[in-house]
């Protein structure tokens, strides 16, 4: 949708399948960056959201049985993040948020092969996305889970489930492998940098290019669900501004976070995956609330690395250091934010050779 809908990596995507048949690994470089010029023949054009009634993205679970099951990365390879959600959620004139205590979060894991005999709990919360205006409808989310994990060893392969195992509801079992340790001789074999994924029929074309290369850590970049595309009836549209310029606040339509989570679950819930919001993930709502849904949905690594914030986090992926910086958060009293670039440090904190930056203008 719009014109920054396009996956940004895309193009070079292709590239590097037409020209080496496969995707290097990291191990076989150190590689001279590529630019590639962006293919405006092949790609323009609108692209199409999934309809809500696409099979992809229904409700499939029963009661309290988790769905949109998601594994994310601790500040060190010892520890991830695994986050779900149960229970329905609520749009329209009469919701009552569910109690977020009346489900427990609990994962049960071990090293792929043997017994899940390690248990550990979490927390959960619910979000609402509340619109005091005159028709527009409220939305509180199901109940959100996160359970970090801890003591974990470097590059291995672990299974787990997640769900509440006293009211027999857990969810299939899901494979992560974690990060190597930290040094400048390992790295991951293959991060993926997607921008502006949204939830159309080109990212099931994306969808499937990720799944097929086997990535050991995916970082998506703003552009998330595109929920705020949508009024909160459920009307869509290309360009929001051009549409929707009546409405008292710019809406969205939480249940394509919903869909999207679903859509996702048998990448992100086998993959870790970092989150970057940019400016469709602000969302404003009542009492001039802001990223309300990203911030609760995912899990990241704030406080783990020192941050009292999910705008702002990093983390180890072995010899390469992210710092994650979203600029649309008031960072200074005299600066406003989203007049500045979007940045992404990707460095390795031990060789100074080895460096990708990427910018990305919003
Ligand atoms: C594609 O880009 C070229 C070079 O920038 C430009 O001349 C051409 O008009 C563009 N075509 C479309 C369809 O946007
Ligand atoms: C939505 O929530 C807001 C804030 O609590 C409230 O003022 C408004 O009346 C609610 N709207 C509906 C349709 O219930
Ligand atoms: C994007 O999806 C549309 C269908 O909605 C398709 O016609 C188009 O070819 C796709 N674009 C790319 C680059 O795959
Ligand atoms: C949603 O609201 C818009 C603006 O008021 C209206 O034009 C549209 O018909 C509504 N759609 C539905 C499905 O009610």
């Amino acid at each position: 949708m719009g014109v920054l809908a396009f996956p940004l990596f895309l193009p070079l995507l292709w590239r590097l399948i037409v020209v080496n048949a496969s995707f290097p690994t990291t191990l076989e470089g150190p590689f001279k960056p590529v630019t590639v010029p962006f293919d405006n023949q092949s790609y323009h054009g609108n692209a199409i959201d999934l309809p809500d009634t696409d099979p992809q993205i229904q409700r499939t679970v029963q009661g309290f049985e988790p769905e949109q099951v998601s594994v994310s990365l601790s500040s060190d390879y010892d520890s991830v993040w695994i986050s779900w959600i149960t229970g329905d959620s609520q749009i329209g004139d009469d919701i009552t948020p569910l109690d977020p205590e009346s489900v427990y979060s609990v994962v049960q894991y071990g090293i792929e092969g043997s017994q899940m005999s390690n248990e550990e709990v979490g927390y959960s919360l619910v979000y609402n996305q509340l619109y005091p205006f005159e028709g527009l409808q409220n939305y509180t989310s199901g109940i959100i889970h996160h359970v970090r994990l801890t003591g974990l060893e470097p590059s291995t392969l672990y299974q787990y489930q997640c769900g509440d195992p006293y009211i027999s509801a857990m969810s299939d079992v899901f494979y992560f492998r974690t990060m190597p340790p930290s040094s400048p001789t390992n790295y991951p074999h293959r991060v993926a940098v997607v921008g502006d994924l949204g939830l159309t029929y080109n990212t099931s074309t994306t969808f499937g290019h990720l799944l097929s290369n086997h990535p050991d850590l995916l970082v998506l970049v703003g552009g998330i669900s595109y929920a705020d595309m949508y009024l909160t009836n459920g009307t869509g549209s290309d360009c929001y501004p051009c549409s929707f310029d009546e409405s008292p606040i710019h809406e969205t339509y939480q249940p394509r976070w919903d869909y999207w989570g679903r859509f996702m679950q048998p990448l992100v819930a086998n993959v870790p995956t970092m989150l970057v919001g940019g400016k469709h993930e602000i969302e404003p709502q009542a009492e001039d609330q802001i990223f309300v849904s990203y911030s609760s949905r995912f899990a990241f690594p704030s406080e783990e690395s020192g941050s009292s914030s999910s705008a702002y986090y990093s983390f180890n992926a072995g010899g390469i250091h992210f710092v994650i910086l979203n600029p649309y958060t008031y960072y200074d009293k005299s600066c406003k934010a989203s007049t500045l670039l979007f940045i992404i440090f990707i460095f390795d904190s031990y060789s100074p050779g080895f460096c990708i930056s990427i910018l990305s203008i919003q």
